[in-house]
Formats: C-alpha cells, structure tokens, sequence
C-alpha cells in the first residue's frame, strides 16, 4: 500500500531533500538513467536526479515517434537552460513497427510498454553500465492500473512484475506518493520554470493514447497537426488538459463539391484537479467553431470536428 501525501500537506523542502537522500543511497557510486518525455512528471525527476547524483544520471529524451510537433527540440533546449544536458535517442521506427497492425487499446499499451522498457531501455542500460532506471510514476498511474481501468505503460511492482528480473535493472520511482497537484508544486519547487510545471499532462504512450483504431505514421501526423491547433486555441482556458483524437470511423463529407468519405476528430478539454474526475470544460461555441474551422483547414482528410461532452467517470481522460 502506497502512501499517499496530498498537495495541501507537502513540505516541498523536507520532500525534496528526502528523495534526493534516497536516490543517493539506492544508486551509490554507480550510474543510473532516467527518461524524459517532457511532462512535469518526469521534468521533476530529471531536476531530483540530478541534484542526487549529478552528472552520473544520463537523461536521455526517446524519439518513439509519437510525440508531439518539435517536442524533443523544445524539451531538450529547455533543459539545455537549467544545465542538463538531454540525450535524444531515436526510437521512432521500432515503436511504430511493435504497434503494427494493432487495434486493442490495452494491445497497444502493452507494445508500447515492452518497446520502452525490454528494447530501447535494455539496450541503453546494457551499454552505459547503469543499474538504475529513474522514471515519474505518480499515484494515478499506479490506481487506474491497479483499478484495471487502463494498464498504464510505466507500472510494473504493483502487477507483481520485477523489473530487475524481467528487464535487468532497478526502477526508481520518487513521486509515486503525489498525484499531478504535488508534482506541480514540488517542479516549481526544484526550479523548473513554468512553462514546465504548468505545462499539460501527455500521457506515457503520447499521441498512440490518442489514436482510435491502427497507428501508422500516417495517422499519427494527422493527430498531431490537430493537437498543434488544439493546444493554440485552449491553452488560453486554462483547462487541465486538452487535446484532439483521431477516430476510425469515417463519414461522408464535401470537399470543394465533391463527396469526400472523409475521417473524424474529437475534442477534448477537461476541467480537473488530479485526473480522477474529471468534466469537459464549457466552452463557448465560438472557441468551438473557431477549432473545428481550423482543424479541417490545415489537417488533410478531415472532414467532421465533435467535442466531448461526457464527464469521467465513466468516460476516462484520453480515448484509448
Ligand atoms: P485517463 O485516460 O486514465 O488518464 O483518465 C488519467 C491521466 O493520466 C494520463 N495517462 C497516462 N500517463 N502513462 C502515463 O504516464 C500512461 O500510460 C497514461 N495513460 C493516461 C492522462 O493523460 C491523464 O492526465
């Protein structure tokens, strides 16, 4: 049983100081690495890592091909400013080729799962020597796996899986007793500047979470032109989180006259404080008009925009 410090009731300092200790002794003199997608999550634990064991922590940004435009530019050269340095690894055709064909969402979850953890992270531990994984899994994560609402992608311990035995290092997991709200106050705490702390939640498994049906590189650019428009256009809201997802089932729509059997992106923005509620935020039907315009302007083969209008539960925050 994990437990749980609410955001009300961290000593940011005390925590801070607390977890650095703990990496320090678990790691010793050796080497560990750590992921870095970007998410405050992780942003976190990159700073935490490095305070504990400076340049012994080799972080490393994967290119699985599914994130969002000009993501590893923009987080390594945010990084670059607070002196770490982000080794981007590119990964994207081995992703894209463990997902083929697949349409089950806990199928995916799972591909995407061993192609981090057995593959790309096997092979990059092997070669730098380190024993050590450090990785942002937060209580969320552990509960919606444990609940068996979603396998999320970075839980192991709780399923009763050994990494050490399954993928032959340790994994090292500082915020597994906050949930989003502490982590956001422990990231401003550590120095990382807003644009990281505040920035949205993006899920583990990235723009794949976001795509109903197969993921090829095809559909991922058509998610992803979305999400560009998506996150221009709601971040001025303030929401908790939002984003746009590409559905399988396609409809007839016109393009310049003519019929266009066209595909469909949903909306979502969500009001929330912790991810386990969540409601879609009201948004006004002009912000709605003005996002539908757009994405079927600038995204190719779109021809129908709806948004989301159900509260989790029962629906859950991203689609797959
Ligand atoms: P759901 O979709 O389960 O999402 O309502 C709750 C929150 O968690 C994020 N999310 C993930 N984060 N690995 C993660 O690190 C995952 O596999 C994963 N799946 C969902 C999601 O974006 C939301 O903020």
């Amino acid at each position: 049983m994990i437990k749980e410090i609410i955001a009300q009731e961290i000593n940011t300092e005390r925590f801070i100081n607390e977890k650095v200790e703990e990496i320090k002794r678990a790691v010793g003199d050796g080497m560990a690495i750590n992921a870095l997608s970007g998410g405050v999550d992780s942003s976190a634990v990159t700073m935490l890592g490095h305070r504990a064991l400076g340049k012994r922590l080799k972080t490393v940004f994967i290119e699985n091909g599914l994130m969002r435009e000009g993501e590893s530019e923009q987080v390594a050269g945010f990084f670059q400013k607070l002196g770490v340095t982000v080794e981007v690894v590119d990964a994207s055709k081995e992703f894209f080729s463990a997902l083929k064909g697949i349409v089950d969402p806990e199928e995916k979850r799972e591909a995407i799962t061993q192609t981090f953890y057995r593959n790309v992270f096997g092979r990059m531990v092997k070669e730098s020597g380190a024993k050590y994984l450090l990785q942002g899994t937060i209580l969320t994560d552990v509960d919606e796996t444990v609940a068996g609402v979603k396998r999320q992608h970075n839980v192991f311990e709780q399923l009763g899986i050994d990494p050490l035995e399954t993928f032959g290092y340790r994994i090292i997991e500082p915020l597994i007793q906050l949930r989003k709200d502490g982590v956001r106050k422990i990231g401003k705490a550590l120095g990382l500047p807003a644009e990281l702390f505040e920035r949205i939640p993006f899920p583990g498994p990235a723009l794949a979470a976001r795509v109903i049906g197969v993921v090829t590189p095809e559909r991922i650019e058509t998610v992803r032109k979305a999400t560009v428009i998506v996150e221009r256009l709601l971040k001025s809201t303030g929401s908790f989180q939002y984003m746009a997802i590409l559905h399988e089932d396609r409809v007839t729509g016109m393009r310049d006259g003519m019929r266009d059997f066209g595909q469909q992106i949903e909306v979502r923005c969500w009001d929330s404080v912790d991810a386990r509620t969540a409601t879609p935020t009201q948004l006004s039907f002009e912000i709605l008009k003005t996002l539908a315009s757009q994405i079927i302007r600038d995204v190719p083969g779109i021809v129908s925009v709806t948004y989301n209008i159900t509260p989790k539960p029962p629906s859950t925050i991203e689609a797959i």
